[in-house]
């Protein structure tokens, strides 16, 4: 039987060099696109996916994400006092109720691999999401809602992909497949050369994987940048169980780089109800002088 997705697991431990100084002593994943921080349109694309468990791997200077998931009295009593109620409202519902939230350090940043790892505790061997909060996806439904629906109806763990272009494969992690076989992935290689690439068939920050990954997480070692690498945990699994490259619909910005960000705050801020009208007009004046 296929087991349903309950866990998610955000890994925020990484230290945001490409955002400096922005991110000297607050998480990358608290900056804000128009009114929310990135880390809660996780949240919120997890949970919209069904997930009820969401476990944070922290590390230093992460202290805000913890906060921001917890009850803030004092802030509620003065919204409250102020009459204003639907940003009381807005507070109360960013953890909905029945949704736990579990925060594990990883001592030192070691790679996105042994982030994962230190989630193990938490998840035991059931199924669960992997989102980097920094790849922003605007889709509906959400990228990992999509992936519950492929779990759902065919099992395997899932990885999400998209084509880049040739010469940003050293970028991300790139995978070859079978595409008789639903796009199952025969190789994965991280950041390769253009030259070395078997494809230019990129992992983005979505993932759907079995609880067999941390058996292998244990044993791999170091990758490359000398860090514990998903991808090389992944290429373990592939021979004993099936992993599938997975095309989502919807748009990716990769807001761990500062144009990826500008992009998707512009994107944001033209769909916003509060904004969208003025903002529109704004730029059309930006762009015409
Ligand atoms: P990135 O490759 O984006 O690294 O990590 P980074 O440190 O966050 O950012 P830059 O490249 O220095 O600007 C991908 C994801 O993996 C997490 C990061 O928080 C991010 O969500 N990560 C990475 C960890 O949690 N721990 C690590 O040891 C490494």
């Amino acid at each position: 039987m296929i087991q349903k997705v309950r866990a998610a697991v955000f890994p925020v431990a990484g230290r945001g060099t490409r955002f400096l100084p922005a991110t000297k002593a607050s998480p990358k994943e608290m900056l804000p696109i128009v009114d929310k921080p990135l880390i809660q349109y996780a949240v919120e694309e997890a949970i919209a996916a069904g997930a009820t468990k969401l476990v944070f791997v922290t590390g230093a200077s992460k202290r805000a994400i913890e906060d921001h998931f917890d009850t803030d009295a004092e802030l509620e009593r003065a919204l409250t006092d102020s009459g204003k109620l639907d940003l009381l409202q807005t507070i109360q519902n960013i953890v909905p109720k029945g949704v736990s939230c579990i925060y594990i350090r990883q001592g030192k940043p070691l790679g996105l691999g042994h982030a994962v790892l230190c989630a193990r505790p938490a998840i035991g061997n059931e199924p669960f999401f992997v989102h980097l909060a920094d790849d922003l996806i605007a889709g509906s439904p959400g990228c990992l809602s999509q992936m519950a629906k492929e779990h759902a109806d065919h099992g395997g763990s899932v990885v999400a992909v998209e084509t880049v272009p040739s010469e940003n494969t050293s970028s991300y992690g790139i995978v070859a497949v079978d595409k008789s076989n639903r796009s199952r992935i025969t190789q994965i290689v991280e950041k390769p050369k253009p030259a070395d690439a078997p494809s230019n068939s990129a992992v983005v920050g979505r993932y759907l994987l079995s609880g067999d990954i941390f058996d292998k997480l244990e044993t791999i070692g170091e990758g490359a940048g000398g860090e514990i690498q998903l991808t090389d945990g992944i290429a373990a699994l592939l021979d004993e169980s099936p992993v599938y490259a997975y095309s989502f619909a919807g748009v990716r910005y990769d807001c761990g780089s500062k144009l990826g960000y500008l992009q998707a705050t512009v994107a944001f801020g033209l769909n916003h109800p509060d904004t969208g009208e003025r903002f529109r007009e704004h730029l059309k004046n930006v762009l015409s002088d």
